[in-house]
Order: C-alpha cells, then sequence, then structure tokens
C-alpha cells in the first residue's frame, strides 16, 4: 500500500457489503478518485457518494473548469485535468483507495488519434496511476459495445460470453481492446481488483452528459441545443424497424458503480441493464412521434451494408451499433453484485424526457 494512503487498515477488506448497508463503525471511510465526473455516469454517481457515510471524501477530475459546489458536490475535491497527463494523475490520485474511470470521448468528434490517445492510452495512464498510489480497486465503465455486433453472438448475451472488436465501430473497438488491456494489467498489479461494468445506452436527466455532440468550435452550441432530448411539438408518423434495445438510467449505473466501489461482490465484468426489452417504436412513441412499425430484418440488413462501407466518417460508424441487437443478461450482477435497477429501460427514457419545468 502507497505511504500516501490516509485511511486505516480493514477500510476495505471485511467482505461484500451492500449499497443500503449502513457503514460500520470499524470502517474508515473510503476516499474515491473519479476521472470524467461531469458527464452522464458522473451525474449519476457522485450524488450517490455524496449521500454515503462510507465515502469520505470525492476527487474530480476533468478537462473543463467545473465547481462541485453548484451541485451540492461538497465531498468532491475538483482538479483540471487530462487523462493524457499521467503526472496530473498520480498527483490528483493522491490517497485514493479506489480509482473509478470515467473519462472517454464517446462520439468521435476529435481526430482518431486524438480519440485513441484519451481513451486507450489515457485508461492506461489512468490504472497506472490507480496503481502508483496504491489503491485497492479499479472501476471501469466499459460498455455492450465491447462483445462487438458479430453474427454469432447469442440473443441474451451473458458474462460467458467473449468481447470481441466490432467490425468498424471505432468506440465497440477501443471498449474490446480495453477490456483485454486492463486485464493484462490487473495480472501484473494483482494488488488491484478490477471491476468492468458493461451497459447499455445510458438515460436520464443528464443523458448528453458531457458528450459533445457538434464537432471543433461548435461543440459548445451543440451542448446548448441538445443538453437535454425533448419531445416533438407535434405528432410526426415516423417509419421506425422493430429493433429490440436495452436502456438503463443513470442513477441504476451509479448504483451499480458505487457496488463496485465498496466492492460488494468479486471483481470482474459485470452487465447491466434496465428491465424490459424496448423496441425503436416504443422510443419514437415516447418522443411524440406515431410510430409505423417496419420488420427489423431489411433495416438491419441496411444498417449491416451501410455499415460496410469505406470512408465512414467517425460519427456515421454508429450505424454499425443498430446492425445487430445486443441484448444482455443481467443476472451475475443481480447475483453477485448485489445490484438490481430501480428503473425499467421505459421508465429511464420517460425520466429523460420529463419536463423538470413544471417540477
Ligand atoms: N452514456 C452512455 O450511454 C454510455 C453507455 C455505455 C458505456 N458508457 C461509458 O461510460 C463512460 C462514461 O460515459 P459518459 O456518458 O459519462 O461520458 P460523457 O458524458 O461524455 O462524459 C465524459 C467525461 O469525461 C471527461 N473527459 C473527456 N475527455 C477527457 C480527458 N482527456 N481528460 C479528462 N477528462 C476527460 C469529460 O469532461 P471534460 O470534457 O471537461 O474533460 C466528462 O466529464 C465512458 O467510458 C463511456 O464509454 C457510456
Amino acid at each position: 500500500m502507497s505511504p500516501t494512503k490516509r485511511r486505516g487498515a480493514g477500510a476495505l477488506g471485511s467482505g461484500p457489503r451492500g449499497l443500503d448497508e449502513p457503514a460500520g463503525d470499524a470502517q474508515r471511510p473510503l476516499t474515491v478518485a473519479v476521472t470524467g465526473p461531469t458527464g452522464t455516469f458522473g451525474s449519476g454517481l457522485v450524488p450517490l457518494l455524496q449521500d454515503d457515510d462510507r465515502i469520505g471524501r470525492v476527487i474530480g477530475i476533468a478537462r473543463r473548469p467545473f465547481d462541485p459546489a453548484e451541485r451540492g458536490w461538497t465531498k468532491m475535491e475538483y482538479r483540471q485535468g487530462d487523462v493524457r497527463d499521467p503526472e496530473a494523475l498520480r498527483t490528483a490520485f493522491d490517497g485514493a483507495d479506489v480509482v473509478v474511470h470515467l473519462a472517454f470521448m464517446i462520439t468521435g468528434n476529435a481526430s482518431r488519434e486524438t480519440t485513441r490517445s484519451i481513451n486507450v492510452d489515457g485508461t492506461l495512464n489512468v490504472f497506472g496511476a490507480a496503481a502508483t498510489v496504491g489503491a485497492d480497486r479499479f472501476v471501469y465503465a466499459s460498455s455492450v459495445a465491447a462483445y462487438g455486433f458479430h453474427a454469432d453472438n447469442p440473443e441474451r448475451i451473458d458474462e460467458e460470453w467473449p468481447t470481441r472488436p466490432a467490425a468498424r465501430l471505432f468506440y465497440a473497438q477501443e471498449k474490446a481492446e480495453l477490456e483485454e488491456l486492463l486485464a493484462d494489467q490487473a495480472r501484473r498489479h494483482p494488488e488491484i481488483a478490477l471491476f468492468l461494468l458493461r451497459p447499455p445506452v445510458v438515460l436520464g436527466p443528464h443523458a448528453v452528459g458531457g458528450k459533445d455532440v457538434l464537432p471543433g468550435p461548435l461543440a459548445p452550441l451543440g451542448r446548448m441545443l441538445f443538453r437535454r432530448p425533448r419531445r416533438l411539438p407535434v405528432p410526426v408518423p415516423l417509419f421506425v424497424p422493430e429493433l429490440p434495445m436495452q436502456f438503463i438510467h443513470e442513477e441504476d449505473v451509479g448504483r451499480a458503480l458505487v457496488q463496485c466501489i465498496l466492492g460488494a461482490g468479486p471483481p470482474g465484468a459485470y452487465n447491466i441493464a434496465g428491465d424490459g426489452i424496448l423496441t425503436a417504436a416504443d422510443v419514437a412513441r415516447e418522443f411524440g412521434a406515431l410510430p409505423i412499425p417496419l420488420p427489423a430484418a431489411p433495416a438491419l440488413a441496411a444498417a449491416r451494408a451501410l455499415s460496410r462501407l469505406p470512408f465512414l466518417p467517425p460519427v456515421a460508424e454508429w450505424v454499425e451499433a443498430a446492425s445487430r441487437p445486443a441484448i444482455m443478461d443481467t443476472t451475475k450482477a443481480r447475483d453477485k453484485l448485489g445490484w438490481k435497477p430501480r428503473y425499467s429501460g421505459l421508465e429511464a427514457l420517460r425520466d429523460t424526457l420529463a419536463d423538470r419545468r413544471a417540477t
């Protein structure tokens, strides 16, 4: 353990603990470092850490200026920094018992090199810094996309099924590659327990999170325009394929992250998703459209054909994610991690579209 650690012995070593269990008197509150706390996942996680007596201190690190007090996150010390800067990470993580790595470029609006240096090199930097400061656990937000969109994927994917790079989508390729790289790092550093969560699309009041929907100088405008998805002002007829999909609420992701932070189950990978499977028509209906359902097969075939086109810009590569349904089995997270979602997929979608001006 690093000499910089400030907690007492036994803070982590007492076996599984549930989200709703009170902190034991003998337990010393944990220090948790979070990269990318200002995005969708951070918005689900940090309020839970704020309200949890087992967590004493939260360190947040991301690139843009941010005042945690504005959100009432009084436990958080925020440092402006970049995951491409290993020294900044080591300094920020001083005293961390657990490192939660959420910083990532999802939309691919930057160059391929920049995206890769943040996503792949940055993740390895974060793991390296966690090892240097002597963190006991490393918690990483992977994705259902790590399974790839392969013809032989089962109808319900469980954690026994291998993660394999997608054919085109940079994001899914990096997620699969990172799971392997992190597993390799964990073998070299058996003193750190590695937890991976694999959620589907995350919804909730902060669904857009820190993502840049528009590229370059237009990014601030994009953040302003798309900060909150809204219902259509008038019903519009829309042809939509009957594609099955899972969603999860940001708060349920936060609760799964907390279970990993506490080491409530064995290290490893966990699928998580809200209950229920929705179709694209269900989603269109919630957005206020009048869906005209189409059979899924032609749409899947079209998505597969499109995703094979040469010279697709990174943002268009996302069509591959629609080329095969990827539905996960979440039994392991329920049985081993003591997690279960409070929101169904439909409730998560409705909470995303809820008009909070009225409340
Ligand atoms: N949202 C989803 O639907 C979803 C689904 C499955 C998995 N995931 C995974 O969950 C993780 C978190 O996703 P999210 O939706 O919360 O992302 P997000 O909303 O885009 O937030 C990304 C966060 O990372 C920070 N960040 C980006 N680049 C950084 C850098 N170079 N150095 C330091 N901080 C940086 C951002 O702040 P700054 O821009 O200020 O740096 C922001 O705080 C990602 O790994 C993502 O792949 C997300």
